[in-house]
This record gives structure tokens, C-alpha cells and sequence, in this order.
């Protein structure tokens, strides 16, 4: 075998370590190992470090040049980086087409008939503009205000998925434009890391990178995995290609990033299809995007077409609904809850987001607004995530302004003043006073919700009707609404400054309070969960309702019996002999009755609390039993009030023994467990021990 010179190795292993770059960052099909790469370039490394005089730039080994910058150098752009017009609506999509099929008239006069576009997808980054002379790249620039950017060379060849060298590059200059973007899985890791710091977290994917393309060091923005896709090549010599097309297909060919999902669009219809695709499509990607970017595909077309002095003519920005913004915070307000719960706001200059207009934010708590530093009059960003209510992100501290200061949580209810409490280990302050107002409020809406009482019709407005009235003071009084008296109640709602006055009227007064009257036979999981008693959910008062089969009989539960209902915890067991304590609640149940409302569960109960002697017990099962099953010896132990778990701990009351038992047993003596053999068992059961 001839032997390689160090130069023709050199050669080689570039060769080799591009080819692999490619692969792996691009077309993201690597073909050897990461360990295998890295033995590549340690090779190369060695051989460079022997042999310096063949060191050269545009070696895979220099992505990272020495030391931090003093500073960026401005550049001019060889031709400005234009913005892009934005779409909201299909109907802004077609009026573009229309526009692009007039420009394109034919020499009747008549619009083209139907014009090929391409549309790819926004990528949510900063865009770079690559210069390569003799396809070696030479400058990296950014945006800046179009005409001028910065110099950010450095800081580019550090970007892996970049080739340093085209593959077949054509001579001369050539560039050639894109996205530099964060993927999601590594801003994650950034953010990870900034908070382990102390540094303050980026607020999303795009600032992280802009951050990081900012940094004067360019180890730092190595170490960023930062990539890009690129999309436009700029002065292309004659000869070049005549379609986006075919400029993307060069753009791949040159060994160039191009995000893979671009499509060819006959019409405008393909075009729209395409964006509704990727609406949702787009949130399995690694990457953000913010939109489609419909472009015509005929070069000669674009030409004809031109642009303003902002925006060409033949491109459009379809924007997806946007999932962030940023607006003013006006004023932090607190809310009421039906549990007593106070709870800040904020209520926000109004801001398009996802596709609604907002005005609402949550914020949660008093020690989330300190821990975000949000304070009404700064700018802040707002996300709508999973929830309905959107959520402030972070406050945006470069603008805010001098004399806005730290919010202050409330000490009284804004309803109906008294003192808040908290305990001291909890978040939430609370209005304690039972017949505050704003309780009574949230406390009906949500007795007559779907998930409770489901009173049709009956939501916030009219329940402030109501109030407002004085028809109603607490759950009891819906059961004595009159039709005539409700018909004849008047609501006023002014919108866009004209008030209404309109009377409730008789053919809905009849259908509310007819939906009221057939609330009364309603199952009693409903009426518990109506109430509205802390920490009790569906699923726990569906338990409660199930367990003691009345109200009467929940009524007198202690809480050691509240607490034997399986999966009924110490802290619902307490809140809800709490909510019985209390003589007005009592009085409530009192006047439902009276009312007609059924207290009775309309299956009857499991054995009652009485009945359940092993009540809050509970056991463990190991081994074979010869007289019953596990499911028949768990039945059993159920039936009588106790659980049964798969693991001992010092809370099992019981390990009960068949034949062959496994670890457990030998857990449970090693725990100080009893354990009761079959026979033992039985006796247990059949009440005879
Ligand atoms: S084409 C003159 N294509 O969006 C047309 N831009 O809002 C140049 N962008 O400044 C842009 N993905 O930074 C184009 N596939 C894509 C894009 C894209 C993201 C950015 C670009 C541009 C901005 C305009």
C-alpha cells in the first residue's frame, strides 16, 4: 500500500470530516459513530499541530478562531435583506395571489391564470447572509437594519451545519442567505445551565440565539449548537438557476443546509392546504417556526414582479397564530375565589395572541409575582400554553420605566374587607369570612357548572343578576326563584359605547327556573361537589357520596370515618368535617332540604362506616391462599373498609401469609408487621377474632 504524504492525509481527513459533517448535520443521516468522527479529527488535529504550514481556514479544525472579539464591525449588504409583507387570513393569502396574477398579466391584459409558488416553512430565528468567494466561506453577516449588519464571521464558522467549503462551490463570489436558529432540545439545556448560574433565562428559542449570536466569544457560541437552514441565493451568476426550485435543490447540492419540508405549489389552493398542514404539523419539529413563507417560483416572475422599498412583491409571510407576545401589564388586580382564595392578575393592554385577542393574564401568587419581579407598567411577554387564561412569561427589565414599582399583595379582601390569612406554609392568602360576596359569587357559578349541578343557563351574567337583585343570597334561594319575578328583571350590557337595556323575558325566565327545578332530583355526587368544599373534586365527592349514601350521614362522618372511605385522604377527611362544623353551612343544608333538593345518593351506599371494622387498615397479600383467591380475599378486606397494597411498610397493618410467601414476609418481620396466616385470616374476616 503506497504511503499517504502528511498533506495528502490532511486532504483526505477533510475530505472525510466534511463529508460526515454533512451527513450528520444536514441531511441528519450520519453514517459512523460519534466516537469514529472524533477519531477523525483528532488525526487531523495531530497531523495540523505537526505540520502548521498546512493549517488552513477553511479546515474543519478552525470553526473556532482564538479569542473573544472587541466588538462587532459594521458591513453594507451587496443588496438590501429585505423584510416580508405578513398574512394573518386566507383571505390576505388570496388577495396576495390576486396581486401576483395582475402583475404577472399576460399581453391580453388578463391576470395570469395560475402561478406556481413555493412554500416553506418560517423559521423562527435571525437572519444571516454568507458570503463565499471561490466557495470558501469568507464573511458571515447579520441583518441588521437591511442595509447595514454586522460582522459576525467568527461566530458563524463556529455553526457546524455551515460548510466551511462548498462541495463543487462555484469561483467567485457567491451569497447566499438564511436562518440561524436554537434548536428546542438545546435553548432547554441553556436554559438549564443559566439557571444553575443565576443567569436569567432566555424567554424562547429565537432570543437565546440572538443572545448567542451576539457574544464576542466565539468558544461560547460554539459550545450553543446553534444551526441554520438557508434559503435564498443572491446574486447568482447567468447561467444560475431560473426557479426557487432549483436554487434550493443548488443550495443542497453545495452541501448547504435547506429545511427539508419546502413544497411546490401550483395555485394558490396548494399553497393554503400547505399552511393549515403545518398549523399544528409544526410542533413535532425541533425548531421553532412562525409561519409559511410563500414565494413565486419563477425567478424571471420575481423580477417582473420587484418589490417596495420594504417588502418584495412576489413573497408573503402567512403568519401562524402567535403563541408569545409582548404588551404593557396595566394593573395587577385580585380575584376571589369560591374557596376564599385571593388571587392576582393582570390585566394587560389588550394583544393578539394565538389567534384572540387578550386582556386577561393568571398570576398565580404573591411569591410568583416576586420571584418574576412583575410589576404593572413594565412590558412583559405573555405565552398561551395548554391552559385557556395565558400566563406572563417574564417582564422585559431593558424597558422598564423609571418609577414603576414593586406590587404589593392586598391584606383584606377586596370584596368585603375582611383580613386575609395565610398559613404558614402555604402560598394562597384567603378571605375567611364565610358570607363574603365575592365567595357567594364564584361559590353559585360553580354549584350550578356542568360538572356540579349542571343548570343550564345559569352562568356568571345571570348569577350577577341575581345578585345584583337581591333575588338570590345563597344556593336555597334558586329553589324559590319565580318565573314572573325573573322575566320581569332587566340586564344592561353596553358594548362599543352604546348601552342596551334588554328584560329578561318570559320564555327564558321559564326555561332557567325549569332548569333549576329538575336540578333537585340531581344524584348527591353532584350536590356534594356543588357545594364547593376545599380539596373535595368530582372524584372525591363522588367517593363521599358513594361511601356514606347521604347527607346526613356525611354530615355526621368523624374524620377518622371520612378518612376510611378508600383514597379519601387526612386532608380531604378534614376539610370536610370543617365545612360541617361550620353552622351556617349546616343551616345551607338545612334549607336545601326544605327546598326539595334529594340528599340521597341514588346507589346505596357501600357498607356503612358502622359496618367497616377494618376501616383505615390496610394489607398485604403474599403467597398462595388455599380457600379463596387474591381477587376473593381482596374483595373481602374491601368490602369491610380496608385497602390493599403490593409493598409492606410500617403503616401495612396486616401481611397475610399463604403458602410459598415471597419477600414480604420476610419485610414485613424485618418491619415488625403482624402477619396472619390463611386460617388467621379467615377468622378476621368471618368477624370471629
Ligand atoms: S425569505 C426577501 N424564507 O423572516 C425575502 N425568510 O419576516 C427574504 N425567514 O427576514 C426572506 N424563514 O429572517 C424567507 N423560509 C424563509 C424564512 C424567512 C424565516 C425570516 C427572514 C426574514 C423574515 C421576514
Amino acid at each position: 500500500m503506497p504511503r499517504t504524504s502528511p498533506a495528502g492525509r490532511i486532504a483526505a481527513l477533510r475530505e472525510d470530516i466534511r463529508a460526515h459533517e454533512e451527513r450528520y448535520y444536514v441531511q441528519q443521516d450520519p453514517s459512523i459513530s460519534d466516537a469514529e468522527f472524533d477519531a477523525l479529527v483528532k488525526e487531523l488535529e495531530a497531523l495540523e499541530a505537526a505540520h502548521p504550514d498546512l493549517v488552513t481556514p477553511d479546515s474543519p479544525t478552525q470553526r473556532v478562531a482564538g479569542r473573544p472579539a472587541e466588538g462587532f464591525v459594521s458591513v453594507s449588504h451587496a443588496s438590501p435583506m429585505l423584510s416580508l409583507d405578513n398574512a394573518y387570513s386566507e383571505e390576505e393569502l388570496r388577495a396576495f395571489d390576486d396581486r401576483v396574477r395582475r402583475g404577472l398579466a399576460q399581453p391580453s391584459g388578463e391576470p395570469a391564470e395560475s402561478v406556481t409558488y413555493v412554500a416553506e416553512l418560517k423559521i423562527d430565528g435571525l437572519s444571516i447572509a454568507l458570503t463565499y468567494e471561490d466557495g470558501r466561506l469568507r464573511r458571515g453577516a447579520s441583518r441588521g437594519d437591511g442595509v447595514h449588519g454586522e460582522e459576525v464571521t467568527a461566530n458563524v464558522r463556529t455553526i457546524r451545519v455551515i460548510p466551511l467549503r462548498l462541495r463543487d462551490g462555484p469561483p467567485g463570489l457567491m451569497e447566499v442567505r438564511g436562518e440561524v436558529y436554537l434548536p428546542r432540545a438545546a435553548f432547554l439545556r441553556m436554559n438549564e445551565e443559566r439557571e444553575q448560574a443565576d443567569d436569567p433565562p432566555f424567554a424562547n428559542p429565537r432570543n437565546a440565539a440572538a443572545g448567542t449570536m451576539r457574544n464576542l466569544d466565539p468558544r461560547q457560541v460554539a459550545r450553543r449548537r446553534l444551526r441554520a437552514w438557508m434559503y435564498q441565493l443572491v446574486a447568482a451568476s447567468p447561467g444560475g438557476p431560473a426557479t426557487h426550485e432549483a436554487t434550493l435543490e443548488q443550495l443542497r447540492a453545495w452541501g448547504l443546509p435547506v429545511e427539508p419540508h419546502w413544497r411546490r405549489c401550483e395555485g394558490i389552493d396548494e399553497v393554503l392546504a400547505f399552511c393549515h398542514e403545518w398549523a399544528d404539523k409544526r410542533r413535532h419539529l425541533d425548531y421553532d417556526t412562525d409561519g409559511v413563507v410563500i414565494k413565486v417560483d419563477n425567478l424571471a416572475a420575481r423580477d417582473r414582479l420587484g418589490a417596495t422599498s420594504k417588502f418584495p412583491r412576489w413573497a408573503l409571510a402567512f403568519k401562524f397564530p402567535a403563541e408569545q407576545a409582548t404588551t404593557r401589564l396595566l394593573r395587577i388586580e385580585v380575584n376571589v375565589g369560591r374557596t376564599g382564595a385571593v388571587t392576582p392578575f393582570a390585566v394587560l393592554d389588550p394583544v393578539r395572541l394565538a389567534g384572540s385577542t387578550i386582556q386577561l393574564a393568571t398570576l398565580h401568587n404573591e411569591q410568583e409575582i416576586a420571584r418574576k419581579d412583575i410589576r404593572a407598567g413594565d412590558y412583559v411577554l405573555v405565552e398561551k400554553g395548554g391552559e385557556v387564561i395565558p400566563k406572563i412569561v417574564m417582564p422585559i427589565l431593558s424597558r422598564r420605566e423609571p418609577g414603576v414599582v414593586p406590587w404589593v399583595m392586598p391584606r383584606s379582601c377586596p370584596a368585603c374587607g375582611s383580613p386575609l390569612h395565610r398559613p404558614d406554609d402555604e402560598v394562597v392568602w384567603r378571605c375567611m369570612n364565610t358570607s363574603c360576596p365575592a365567595k357567594l359569587r364564584r361559590g353559585l357559578i360553580h354549584y350550578a357548572s356542568r360538572a356540579a349541578m349542571n343548570i343550564e343557563g345559569l352562568g356568571e351574567s345571570r348569577v350577577d343578576l341575581f345578585l345584583e337583585s337581591g333575588l338570590i343570597r345563597d344556593f336555597a334561594d334558586l329553589y324559590e326563584l319565580e318565573a314572573a319575578r325573573v322575566a320581569a328583571l332587566t340586564t344592561v350590557s353596553i358594548r362599543e359605547g352604546k348601552t342596551t337595556e334588554r328584560r329578561f323575558g318570559m320564555p327564558s325566565a321559564v326555561k332557567l327556573v325549569g332548569e333549576i327545578e329538575r336540578s333537585r332530583q340531581n344524584d348527591l355526587p353532584r350536590l356534594v361537589y356543588g357545594l364547593g368544599i376545599r380539596h373535595v373534586g368530582e372524584r372525591a365527592a363522588m367517593l363521599l357520596a358513594r361511601a356514606f349514601g347521604s347527607m346526613d350521614r356525611l354530615c355526621a362522618a368523624s374524620e377518622q370515618e371520612l378518612q376510611a372511605v378508600p383514597d379519601i385522604g387526612p386532608t380531604v377527611a378534614a376539610a370536610v368535617r370543617a365545612w360541617f362544623e361550620e353552622p351556617r353551612n349546616r343551616e345551607l343544608i338545612e334549607r336545601l332540604r326544605k327546598a326539595g333538593v334529594n340528599l340521597t345518593s341514588h346507589t346505596p351506599a357501600a357498607a356503612p362506616p358502622e359496618a367497616q371494622p377494618l376501616a383505615g387498615q390496610t394489607f398485604v397479600l403474599t403467597g398462595t391462599l388455599s380457600t379463596m383467591t387474591r381477587e376473593e380475599a381482596t374483595e373481602a378486606i374491601e368490602r369491610l373498609g380496608g385497602r390493599v397494597s403490593g409493598s409492606v411498610s410500617r403503616k401495612t397493618r396486616y401481611v397475610v401469609t399463604g403458602e410459598e410467601p415471597g419477600s414480604k414476609l420476610e419485610k414485613a418481620r424485618a418491619l415488625g408487621v403482624e402477619t396472619l396466616d390463611e386460617a388467621a385470616f379467615r377468622q378476621l374476616i368471618m368477624g370471629k377474632r
